[in-house]
Formats: C-alpha cells, sequence, structure tokens
C-alpha cells in the first residue's frame, strides 16, 4: 500500500498542528522531534530529521524518536553536510548511485536508504544553521519531486526562525548553570576541608526532593540552585572559617551572618533560578522547631527547598570530617537524625532520608572528596 499525497485542507491541518505543538514545546529536542515530523508529513517521506550545526565542534547533530537518543556526525560529511555547506537543497532518487551519500550509516542500521531531499535554512541573519532531511519517499513514485521541495522549504523556513529562539534560550540557561556553579565553588574553596560539598549537596537535595513528591522540575530547580547555598560565607573571616577549635559566641554570630549574606547578594535578580538560590541561602539553617537562624521560622514557613537543602547539609557537614570535629559513622548519623526529627528537621523528610540512603550513600561514594 503506497501513500497518497496530502490535499491542500489536510496541508494546512498538518501544519496548523504542529506549529501549535512547536509552540508549547519546553525544550530544544522536543521542538526538533516536532519540526521533524511535520516535514515527514507534509513530503510522505518515510524519516525526517532536523540537523543543527553545532560550530564549536565542528559537527551536526539531531534528535530522534522523542528527546532520547541524538545522532552526531562530522560537519561536512553525507548529502546533509554537503547541502549545508553549498546552501543548496539536494534531491537524489537513488543514495546507492550517489557516492556523497554515506552507506555506513545504512549498514549499522540495516534501514535501506533510497531516495533524499534535503533543504538547507536560515536564521534571522541569513547565516544557515542547519538542514530538513527526509528519507524514502513513500508514494507510489518513491522518489521526491519539486513540490516537494517546495512543501519542505515552506517548513525550513519556519525552522530557521522557531530555532534560533530556542537555542538562544538553551544558551541562557546553560550560562546560568555555569555561573551558579562557579560561584558554588568560590563559596567553598575558601574552607579549605569542603572539597566536594556543595556538589553532594546539589544530588542529595535532588534525591530527597523526588522522594518527596516534588515534580522532576522542581527538583531540577532545587539542583541547580543549592550548590550555592553557601555562598554567602565569602564574607567570613578565614580566622574563623576555618578555626580549628571550638567557636566563641561572637565568632558563632558571624558564621551565621552568611546566611543573610548569600540571600542578600542573590535575591536582587529577576531569574527564578537566582531567586531559588537566595530562598535556599536564607533558608537552610532554619528550624522545624522554629530554633534555627537567621528568622526563627518554624514548620512549613520554611520554604520546602530550605527544609530539603537543611537535611542534605547535614548529611554531608557530619559525614566529612571538618576542622572542628571528625567524620561520623553512620549510624551515629542516623541516630542524630531519628532525635531531631521534628526539632531540626520536617518529620516527612526524615522519612524520606531512610527511604533514600541508599541512593545518598552511592553519590557519597561517588563524590568522595581526594586528600
Ligand atoms: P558545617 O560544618 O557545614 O555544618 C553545617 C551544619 O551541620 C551545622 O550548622 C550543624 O547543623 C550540622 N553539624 C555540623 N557538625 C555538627 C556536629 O558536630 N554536631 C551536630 N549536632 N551538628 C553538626 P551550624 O551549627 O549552624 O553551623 C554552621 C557552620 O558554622 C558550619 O558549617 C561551620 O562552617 C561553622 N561552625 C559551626 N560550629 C563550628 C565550630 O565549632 N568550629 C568551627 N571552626 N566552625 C563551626
Ligand atoms: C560548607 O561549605 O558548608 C562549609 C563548610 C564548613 O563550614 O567547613
Ligand atoms: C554553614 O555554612 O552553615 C555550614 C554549613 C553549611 O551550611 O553547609
Ligand atoms: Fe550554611
Ligand atoms: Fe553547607
Amino acid at each position: 500500500m503506497y501513500a497518497k499525497e496530502l490535499s491542500p485542507e489536510q496541508l494546512l491541518k498538518v501544519i496548523f498542528d504542529y506549529t501549535a505543538k512547536i509552540a508549547s514545546a519546553s525544550n530544544l529536542k522536543s521542538v526538533l522531534v516536532h519540526m521533524a515530523n511535520m516535514g515527514k508529513e507534509m513530503i510522505r517521506a518515510d524519516r525526517c530529521a532536523v540537523w543543527l550545526i553545532d560550530e564549536p565542534n565542528q559537527q551536526l547533530y539531531t534528535t530522534v524518536a522523542h528527546g532520547v537518543d541524538e545522532l552526531r556526525i562530522p560537519y561536512g560529511s553525507g548529502i546533509v553536510g554537503t547541502s549545508i555547506i553549498s546552501g543548496q537543497p539536494i534531491i537524489i532518487k537513488d543514495a546507492y548511485n550517489d557516492d556523497r551519500h554515506n552507506t555506513n550509516t545504512d549498514l549499522q542500521t540495516g534501514y535501506h536508504t533510497k531516495s533524499i531531499i534535503t533543504v538547507p535554512f536560515t536564521n534571522n541573519d541569513g547565516h544557515i544553521i542547519g538542514a530538513y532531511q527526509a528519507i524514502n519517499k513513500l508514494t507510489e513514485i518513491d522518489y521526491f519531486t519539486s513540490q516537494d521541495l517546495e512543501y519542505l522549504s515552506l517548513a525550513a523556513s519556519y525552522a530557521g526562525k522557531s530555532l534560533e529562539s530556542v537555542m538562544l534560550h538553551e544558551e541562557i540557561i546553560a550560562t546560568q548553570r555555569e555561573i551558579i556553579s562557579t560561584m558554588g565553588e568560590v563559596g567553598e574553596i575558601r574552607s579549605k576541608e569542603t572539597g566536594n560539598h556543595v556538589r553532594r549537596v546539589a544530588e542529595y537535595s535532588y534525591v530527597i526532593a523526588l522522594g518527596y513528591g516534588l515534580s522532576e522540575e522542581e527538583a531540577e530547580l532545587l539542583r541547580t540552585a543549592s550548590p550555592m547555598h553557601d555562598i554567602g560565607k565569602v564574607a567570613i573571616p578565614d580566622s574563623i572559617l576555618n578555626k580549628p577549635g571550638k567557636l566563641t559566641e561572637e565568632e558563632y554570630e558571624v558564621i551565621k551572618s552568611h546566611t543573610k549574606i548569600g540571600s542578600q547578594l542573590l535575591r536582587g535578580s529577576k531569574r527564578e533560578l537566582l531567586r531559588t538560590a537566595a530562598i535556599v541561602a536564607e533558608q537552610h539553617h532554619e528550624k522545624w522547631d522554629g530554633t534555627g537562624y537567621p528568622a526563627g521560622l518554624s514548620g512549613e514557613q520554611i520554604h520546602i527547598f530550605g527544609r530539603i537543602t537543611a537535611v542534605a547539609d547535614v548529611f554531608d557537614a557530619l559525614s566529612a570530617k571538618r576542622v572542628y570535629k571528625p567524620d561520623w559513622p553512620l549510624d551515629k548519623i542516623n541516630n542524630l537524625f531519628r532525635e531531631e526529627t521534628g526539632r531540626h528537621f520536617d518529620p516527612q523528610l526524615i522519612e524520606v532520608y531512610f527511604r533514600e540512603l541508599p541512593k545518598l550513600l552511592v553519590i557519597r561514594e561517588r563524590l568522595v572528596d581526594v586528600e
């Protein structure tokens, strides 16, 4: 059974359906998959991919099938690479009569490529940023025609305009993550024995957040923000932060100010990520029974991110050797968490702690400090 070409009404419906899906997609990978499916249906191809250029690595990449698998090929290789370099569309009736076709891919996948069409597309400045590539026409005429070229060019011009903004958005998010992680390390670097502390706290917080029932997005937000919980320590003098013995009351008061200082550094931002980090910096030493600092908040007055980071932070502080204390064995840590249920810590989170403990221990092992 061969497929039939779309009627103009069907074509419009495909375009409307997919532009709605693409507009509400949340990340680059799902946009690429929707765009590929749109192209595939518009021109009745068996397969279709949207390829993008990765300049720094001199590669082309694409996402197939719901964001799971990413494919990468060298920049100029294959039909799609040729099309991108020349800026011209290419139509091929039989790939095996064309030596630009990379037959290795077929050998690996067991798929037989016959007809191909590729159409490069540009961003708003007119620079080529990628290409559509469709494979194997499904109609009785088993190759792509000039009408397919027209349709796919339509899809390509839409893709070029939308993809650039999605890519810029992802770039901004990635930059934010990098800055946050770097800032977290600045806070960490001064207190010498902390090593991987901020990274472990991030991972523990993520596991506990999911175990508590927060969504993947919220857990991910916390994972990104929690490395900054101690950023305020940049303002604490070395003589106090790294004092080998017990702190005097005055010195402890100075250390406690790292919560307020951290939150002041971060809370002016419009960015959700930095605002979240400000909450965590301010509230990670609050206690469930109201005896914590800086504000003496209690129970659910303390943001869930603050309550989670408190568990993660203390688990890590007790697991590690500090200038002022040795590392604790696990059963001593567990006893403290049992005793402090409903005092220092949210009882529900201590349940989650014990349930997720195997995972926490794997993280602790993986991110162990090397002396
Ligand atoms: P940290 O060392 O990362 O400890 C974080 C939190 O883990 C502490 O918050 C506390 O809740 C818990 N924790 C750490 N060690 C112990 C311990 O031996 N026993 C118990 N029961 N809990 C522990 P806290 O108390 O608000 O301290 C905040 C930060 O102040 C500490 O971060 C550390 O940087 C500093 N600090 C606290 N006490 C001392 C001290 O005696 N000497 C020095 N040099 N620094 C201290
Ligand atoms: C920390 O990063 O939590 C701090 C460590 C320390 O206080 O020694
Ligand atoms: C502290 O800085 O208060 C110590 C520990 C921590 O928060 O990690
Ligand atoms: Fe802290
Ligand atoms: Fe900490």
